[in-house]
């Protein structure tokens, strides 16, 4: 029998490995014949410790599972699938899951990260297969027509991106995955890292025989040394199993990578900063155009791309553009990982297709708060994203929809606040995030935010709080118009939202005329 047990951060967080730990004592005591299997996440975070075991009608789920749980389990027959106050069944079962269209993640918590056997038998490595029998022009119009936008936030065509880097004329070509995932409640990029590292280092070797990059580098964050460890022992894995190296699955195409950790700025996540700090050079934003497709890693042409991108390209090349294509709404195809955080019951990941409403993913797949208090806010798309108020909750969760409604989807996560919240505080706090992070190149960013937090500090005493207000107002539109990059440009989402959708939280009691 094989018992699974995750080895990812936020069941690690929760004790899983006193779990595993004692679960390997309970085995070794009582003489059974069962292997632990170290798995990914299947993302229902409430339940982690998540453990599962095989059975021959399935897998079946126990959590969130303790140390002191395990004797209990092991005497209610637990290594057979056995009835416990814990167990919630099929795994496959459990409405959170069911419901979800697993693309991206298909294989996350399901196989061993870091058995390529495991990855070939759950159909990894078939998009590699097929991507290297093509033509590279073939395999760029195939993943455009997916219609396959950048998950990292800007929604920018992933197809279109490399087509530009195709066509650049250079010696060498990078492929950049950028795994910096700095944003509050966002988990989606790790999840892949830590729980299917081969769908990751598949989607980057297609990226390189598409463009005729030879050379990949993921570029992850110090926070994270759970992912860095799994990726670097997937990579050593498949260069052993020639799925990279001088030659591709025995193809003519060479293709290598290798992880690089940033320092803890925020700001890499930018694509020029980011590429700054792989150079070694401070993580400074540089000035567009040149594009990174251009003139990107070293002045090479480089394709740049968030992890889930990068992670959704073998499905594609796996099972067609029109198979991706089908699922979602207007001009966002295909399905999304949602991240559900903050106080709210049911967080953890959801990935399905584009279009289902902001009230469905909060009051229905997450159940409302954690609190159990009405939900007041929810700020979409990481700390520069807008906050909804419930009047909104009928957006659909697509590219466009959130822009129209002036916000952004993001990276995906969804911070979820109950009534207690001070969006005054809120606001406040997205001003502070943009002066600590700011890189300092332009003023806008650098000036204002500070100046942001004192205007906001002054509307909480009471210091002549319209005028202030106007200048916050006035603040906003310098920094959303006057930024070089996303950091000052987009810090005004969460601030006027937070003024437009919940004003009275800006009308402080006591008025102090200055
Ligand atoms: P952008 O709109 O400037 O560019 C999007 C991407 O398309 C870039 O990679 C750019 O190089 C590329 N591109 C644009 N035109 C191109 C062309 N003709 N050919 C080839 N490539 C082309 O957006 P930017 O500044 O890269 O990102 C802003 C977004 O980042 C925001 O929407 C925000 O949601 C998101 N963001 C994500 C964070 C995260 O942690 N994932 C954190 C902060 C912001
Ligand atoms: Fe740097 Fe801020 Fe300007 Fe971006 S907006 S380049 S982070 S100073």
């Amino acid at each position: 029998v094989r018992i699974f047990i995750p080895r990812d951060a936020a069941a690690l967080a929760l004790g899983a490995e006193n779990v595993a730990m004692a679960i390997a004592q309970e085995i070794a005591a009582r003489g059974l014949d069962a292997t632990i299997v170290r798995n990914g996440s299947r993302g229902m975070h409430w339940l982690e410790p998540l453990v599962e075991v095989e059975t021959d009608g399935g897998r079946i789920a126990y959590g969130p599972v303790k140390k002191g749980d395990v004797a209990s389990l092991f005497d209610a027959g637990f290594a057979n699938g056995g009835e416990h106050p814990l167990c919630r069944g099929k795994t496959d079962e459990i409405p959170f899951l069911r419901q979800q269209t697993r693309l991206t993640f298909a294989r996350c918590g399901v196989t061993d990260p870091l058995s390529l056997s495991d990855y070939r038998a759950h159909d990894g490595l078939r998009g590699l297969q097929n991507a290297i029998a093509m033509d590279p022009a073939a395999i760029v119009a195939q993943v455009t027509e997916s219609g396959l936008r950048g998950r990292g936030g800007a929604g920018f065509p992933t197809g279109i991106k490399w087509k530009t880097v195709l066509e650049a004329a250079a010696d060498r070509k990078y492929i950049v995955c950028n795994a910096d995932e700095g944003d509050s409640g966002t988990f989606a990029d790790r999840m892949i890292m830590e729980g299917d590292p081969f769908v990751l280092i598949e989607g980057m070797a297609i990226a390189g025989v598409a463009t005729g990059a030879t050379k990949g580098y993921v570029y992850t964050r110090s926070e994270y040394p759970h992912a860095i460890a799994v990726m670097e022992q997937a990579i050593e894995i498949a260069r052993a199993n020639g799925v990279l190296g001088p030659s591709v699955l025995g193809s003519k195409h060479a293709f290598d990578m290798e992880v690089r950790t940033g320092a803890g700025a925020y700001v890499c996540g930018e694509e020029t900063a980011l590429l700054n700090s792989l150079e070694g050079k401070r993580g400074l934003v540089r000035a567009k155009p040149p594009l990174p497709a251009h003139k990107g890693l070293f002045d090479c042409p480089t394709v740049i791309n968030n992890v889930i991108s990068l992670a959704s390209v073998p499905i594609v090349m796996d099972k067609g553009a029109a198979f991706y294509r089908d699922f979602g709404v207007g001009r966002s195809r295909g399905t999304i990982p949602i991240q559900i955080a903050g106080n709210v019951k049911h967080g953890g990941l959801y990935e399905a297709a584009f279009g289902l409403s902001l009230g469905e993913i909060v009051d229905g797949i997450g159940g409302g708060t954690a609190s159990g208090r009405p939900v007041k806010a929810v700020q979409v798309g990481g700390p520069l994203g807008a906050y909804f108020p419930r009047a909104l909750f009928d957006t659909p969760f697509d590219y466009e929809a959130f822009a129209a409604k002036d916000g952004l989807i993001g990276h995906a996560g969804i911070v979820v606040f109950d009534d207690s919240v001070d969006m005054l505080h809120q606001a406040r706090f997205a001003m502070e995030f943009c002066a600590v992070e700011s890189c300092g190149k332009c003023t806008p960013c650098r000036i204002g935010s500070t100046r942001g937090v004192e205007t906001a500090d002054r509307i909480a005493q009471g210091i002549e709080p319209e005028k202030n207000r106007e200048l916050l107002a006035d603040l906003c539109n310098t920094m959303k118009y006057g930024s070089l990059c996303a950091l000052g440009g987009f810090t005004p989402y969460p601030v006027l939202s937070a003024m437009n959708h919940f004003p009275e939280d800006f009308s402080p009691a006591t008025v102090v005329q200055a």
